[in-house]
């Protein structure tokens, strides 16, 4: 099993649980690329997501905006840890968008990106390594 600095195993498993359950209620009819997310916040509870895609394309979005929405709904501020998983040979990672998205309720260093499948953990990140020179709330600040 791959370690995560920061994070115990138990936890780890807890959130590819909770992220490879909501990749089951995935709308993915177009792309068939079912994607779950977990986020673990502040407070230490897990949100969970899919990506729902639209017969208008660019209208779909990412499980990763599913779970962050769960978790504002649910007074959630600061994300912890997200774990997105996928399927297939290659490694899932969030798109560009999604690691805006996420930027807002983490700093960058702080937050753990993990990405797993079936078989488990399959890579982790920092968001500061996904999202270097990051755009934030602070630039808007005395603006
Ligand atoms: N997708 C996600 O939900 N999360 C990611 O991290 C990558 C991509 C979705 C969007 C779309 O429904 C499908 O995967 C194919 O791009």
């Amino acid at each position: 099993m791959m370690q995560i600095p920061g994070l115990n195993d138990a936890l780890v498993q807890q959130l590819l649980k909770a992220a490879m359950d909501a990749r089951q209620h995935s709308y993915a009819p177009y792309s068939k690329y079912l994607v779950g997310a977990a986020v673990l916040d502040e407070q230490g509870r897990i949100h969970a997501g899919c990506n729902i895609e639209n017969a208008a394309y660019p209208q779909g979005w990412c499980a990763e905006t599913t779970a962050l929405g769960h978790m504002i709904m649910a007074g959630g501020r600061i994300a912890r840890a997200v774990m997105v998983t996928g399927a297939g040979s290659e490694i899932i990672t969030p798109c560009g968008g999604c690691r805006q998205k996420l930027r807002e309720f983490a700093q960058p260093a702080d937050l753990i990106v993990i990405a797993g499948d079936s078989t488990g953990v399959r890579a982790h990140w920092t968001l500061e390594q996904l999202l270097p020179a990051s755009f934030g709330p602070d630039h808007l600040k005395n603006a």
